[in-house]
């Protein structure tokens, strides 16, 4: 169930059934040679709506842009600084939190949204605190990224071994391969895997990674792989929202 998709009457009927929400955030960046720019929105939010319907959950509108100044020395690359998305994770959580909705789980499909998203789940926290104290009425975020759990992780090993990379991996390639075939690339990589390693801005990025891959090799995608990954994760997360919805 799409909120965007719920008639105001729906939404209330909901609310009396359950207080969680499922929040797709995704980023919109360089995802090498042949990975779309929206792979970790496009990601996040079949992920979430998967989550959605498996286990009966509300779906918010997908935070399709994210933290990613690392991605911007590559056209068409997006970011929102940090303070940025802090508030608008912090204006969308307290928007839907008037409503009573309670528990945020939200799927993650950029690793540089990561310290941004708990910083904003702790100035909601202490937002809150400020304004009500000990009376703050019960709330709670969370964030899963989808890749991380035990069956998506031993599916990618099983499919691409090191090749995985942590940078426009074949995993994530390969899930918006099933999703848009209509948009697979095919691309030139030299060499097969990249390298692997750190980096600081994005110009150094760029200098470190010249084809903005890190650690991977994307031409193993396969949008037949994407369709396994993405069972996988809504399983595996639609798991986590149960036992978050419902924990004490
Ligand atoms: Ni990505």
């Amino acid at each position: 169930m799409l909120l965007s998709q719920c008639t105001w009457p729906e939404v209330e009927a909901y609310l009396k059934t359950s207080k969680g929400i499922v929040m797709p955030i995704g980023s919109i960046e360089q995802h090498g040679p042949n990975g779309l720019m929206g792979t970790d929105a496009i990601c996040a939010e079949a992920i979430a709506r998967g989550v959605g319907e498996a286990a009966s959950a509300l779906v918010g509108p997908t935070i399709a842009v994210g933290m990613a100044v690392h991605h911007m020395a590559f056209p068409g690359s997006m970011t929102l600084k940090p303070s940025t998305l802090i508030a608008v994770i912090r204006d969308y959580v307290t928007a839907l939190a008037a409503h009573g909705f309670e528990r945020f789980l939200f799927v993650n499909g950029h690793g540089g949204n990561v310290a941004t998203l708990r910083a904003a789940f702790y100035e909601i926290y202490a937002e809150r605190r400020e304004r009500h104290g000990d009376a703050a009425p019960d709330l709670r975020c969370h964030f899963v990224n989808w890749w991380e759990n035990a069956a998506v992780a031993a599916l990618s090993r099983d499919l691409f071994g090191s090749a995985e990379g942590s940078h426009a991996t074949p995993s994530e390639v390969s899930v918006t391969q099933h999703l848009h075939p209509e948009a697979i690339k095919e691309a030139a990589m030299e060499p097969h895997v990249a390298p692997s390693g750190t980096f600081f801005d994005a110009r150094d990025f760029r200098r470190r990674y010249p084809d903005g891959r890190i650690g991977s090799a994307p031409s193993l995608a396969r949008p037949e792989h994407g369709a396994r990954l993405m069972e996988a994760a809504v399983q595996a997360i639609s798991v986590q929202y149960r036992t978050f919805v419902t924990a004490e």
